[in-house]
């Protein structure tokens, strides 16, 4: 690691240039006069919201939700930044999410329409879903999993992860899934840090045509001792061989499959935790974001309905994030049941078999709601238009983005292609960006898609009941058409609660850099209507195709491996993943530089150490690094090395030589 302690991480100044581009965007678009008159939102949620912004909620709350006991008060924020939402208040989210609609006689709805990688498909009705959970409860609770118990969930996108997430919230355990794609070293770090009772995995799943493993890193992570783990519940997908330890693994099959689908739901009080999900900060070591129940799940399904025009009856969902991040959490697990949704589950790759195997799985099932990231739009484009003009998208009413800025070019590319259909629609769907965050929980900042004029590139306006804004270094709201820092000012319902095991951390992290404000992150400006553009973030975390990684655990990852002595890490601009892994290694004198095989082990140990998702897309071995008089690496500089511009001011080095240095050792 770098010579500077980790988490010292200085904000850099929001980049202005961005926004240079983006101010000369300048077209709108205007709801149609048909979608704004069926719209299940209006302006008025604005109006209410400001008047009095725990009483929105509430209202929501009550709408939305079937608690088992009311609530007395909205919000206490008697101890900022810790904050209870709907005190007092009974409910159990897996109830909200299934059994009421069975009860209220639409059972027969489909919940999940499920398409496998190799083109095995099953639907669950909302009866058929409400069954499988209670049996997964009850097995859960019969391998010794109580109320606050942690389960561990590594899964591949496969219903059993649904069914999963709704069947510890039943029960009152803490999910905490972590993504496939992560490391078994990741998996354990994660799984000893929430000190899990239950892992709930899979043999593996199907990537590329191909049949990829899960159930070696689980093994790998539990072969310590002293591991909190007591047993394993296996999901057979892909029929590989697994090795097994008696005792303490289960098939789902032997467990779920044989449970009594009797399961009566109590309700769980309105703060009680709900889920960790880990996410990477600014130092080396991942956060475990602590949400909780009734908060979590009044935002998710208000935003849902509202952002994109839920009709619940009519409409098929499709989010294409997986349930391992915090999209999947809110906006495939929780969100769309709760609000009786019909929603779409693909367990693949895009590519697989082939480049349309979206848009066959849109014509499919009717799909008129698509929700997806920047990075998969602009893979699209560079795929080219002929590919989803072969499918019939015709059904498609609202487009979501989320996970990134999206550029202008690539917004409209979604709309002429997708949302009109490749131009054999007149009137396009609305596009809605929606910023938010793990830590946010639901969306924050969107336009509403029968109200909002949008603009290609900007998320615009903060949701009803939300208080967003954009500050100068000294916390003042700064005047439209200036940048500066996007805070939160007051507690939102769907906020995480803390860090789990560190609230000082929590404190630290999030509400000290402006006194009393939430710190987001991110840089933004407001232009001249007031809209909010997102311009990235500026401390040291990465946004790689909408995954966020840390530049310090990455460098942490690196400087593991025995022939390197530092190692610093940019996010470089790339035009298909937003930004890509660059990382500067100094080698130890002992290790030989031997040119690309050192470089792609190291690449490799960054996949081992956290996963493939990490590994940098160049590695450039180099002489020195740059740091200033303290200490502290100036990545600024090395972003300018690695995105080939002219060098900047360079001028608090230590070392003046440094920089010359690096392009001497990389010419070479
Ligand atoms: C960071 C949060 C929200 C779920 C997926 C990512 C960036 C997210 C947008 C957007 C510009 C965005 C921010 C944020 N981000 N959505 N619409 N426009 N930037 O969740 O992994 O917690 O990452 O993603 O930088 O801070 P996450």
């Amino acid at each position: 690691m770098s010579q500077q302690t980790p988490g010292t991480t200085a904000t850099q100044a929001p980049q202005g240039d961005a926004f240079e581009n983006l101010s000369q965007e300048n077209r709108r678009f205007a709801p149609s006069a048909g979608f704004a008159a069926n719209a299940v939102v209006t302006s008025a949620d604005y109006a209410e919201a400001d008047a009095d912004r725990p009483a929105f909620w509430a209202k929501q709350a009550r709408e939305l939700l079937s608690w088992s006991k009311d609530f007395t008060q909205a919000l206490d924020w008697s101890n900022p930044p810790f904050a209870k939402w709907f005190v007092g208040g009974e409910v159990n989210a897996a109830y909200n999410a299934l059994d009421r609609h069975v009860e209220a006689g639409n059972g027969d709805r489909v919940a999940i329409y499920f398409e496998g990688e190799p083109g095995d498909t099953r639907t669950y009705t909302y009866a058929q879903l409400t069954e499988e959970v209670k049996k997964a409860a009850n097995a859960f609770e019969s391998l010794g999993v109580a109320k606050g118990d942690r389960v561990a969930v590594y899964l591949p996108m496969i219903p059993e992860a649904v069914i999963t997430l709704l069947a510890c919230a039943r029960i009152g355990a803490i999910h905490s899934v972590v993504f496939g794609g992560f490391s078994a070293e990741a998996l354990r770090s994660r799984i000893d840090d929430a000190e899990a009772k239950l892992v709930v995995t899979a043999d593996g799943t199907y990537r590329r045509g191909k049949p990829s493993a899960l159930k070696p890193a689980v093994d790998e992570a539990l072969a310590h001792d002293g591991h909190t783990v007591q047993n394993v519940v296996v999901v057979k997908r892909n029929g590989q061989d697994v090795d097994w330890h008696e005792g303490r693994d289960h098939w789902w099959a032997d467990t779920v499959g044989a449970a009594s689908a009797e399961h009566t739901a109590v309700g769980h009080d309105s703060e009680h935790p709900l889920f960790i999900l880990y996410t990477s900060g600014t130092t080396g070591k991942p956060k475990g974001i602590l949400h909780t129940t009734g908060g979590y799940l009044t935002q998710g399904a208000y935003t849902h309905k509202a952002v994109f025009d839920l009709h619940p009856e009519t409409d098929v969902y499709w989010c294409t994030a997986d349930v391992g991040w915090i999209t999947g959490h809110s906006y495939v697990a929780y969100a769309p049941l709760i609000n009786g949704a019909t929603q779409v589950m693909y367990e693949g790759t895009p590519d697989s078999p082939h480049q349309g195997r979206w848009w066959e799985i849109v014509e499919k099932y009717k799909v008129s709601i698509l929700y997806t990231a920047p990075t998969a739009i602009r893979t699209f484009m560079k795929w080219g238009k002929e590919i989803p003009a072969k499918s019939d998208l015709s059904s498609i009413r609202v487009l979501g983005s989320v996970g990134e800025p999206i550029n202008p070019e690539a917004w409209m590319w979604y709309r002429e292609v997708i949302g009109a259909d490749s131009g054999r629609k007149s009137i396009p769907a609305p596009i809605v960006d929606t910023w938010w965050q793990t830590e946010t929980g639901a969306q924050m900042i969107a336009p509403l898609p029968g109200v909002t004029a949008t603009k290609p590139g900007s998320a615009q306006v903060p949701l009803p009941g939300i208080a967003v804004d954009v500050v100068d270094e000294l916390g003042e709201s700064v005047p439209n058409g200036s940048g500066g820092y996007l805070v939160i000012r007051e507690p939102w319902p769907a906020m995480l609660r803390g860090i789990w095991g560190d609230p000082e951390r929590f404190k630290e992290t999030y509400w000290s850099r402006f006194e009393t404000m939430y710190f987001a992150g991110d840089g933004a400006k407001k232009d001249e209507d007031g809209d909010i553009w997102l311009l990235g973030r500026v401390d040291d975390v990465m946004n790689v195709s909408g995954h966020r990684l840390s530049t310090a655990e990455i460098e942490s990852a690196l400087v593991s491996h025995p022939a390197v002595a530092e190692a610093a890490v940019v996010g470089a601009a790339d035009e298909t993943t937003g930004q890509a892994v660059v990382a500067f290694v100094i080698l130890r004198g002992d290790a030989v530089d031997s040119g690309d095989a050192i470089v792609a082990e190291l690449r490799n140990h960054v996949g081992k150490e956290i996963g493939p998702i990490a590994k940098p897309k160049t590695i450039l071995v180099v002489p020195e690094l740059p740091k200033t008089r303290s200490g502290k690496i100036m990545r600024r500089l090395l972003k300018d090395v690695a995105e080939g511009r002219e060098v900047g001011d360079a001028t608090t080095l230590a070392d003046n030589t440094v920089m010359a240095q690096i392009a001497h050792s990389l010419k070479k």
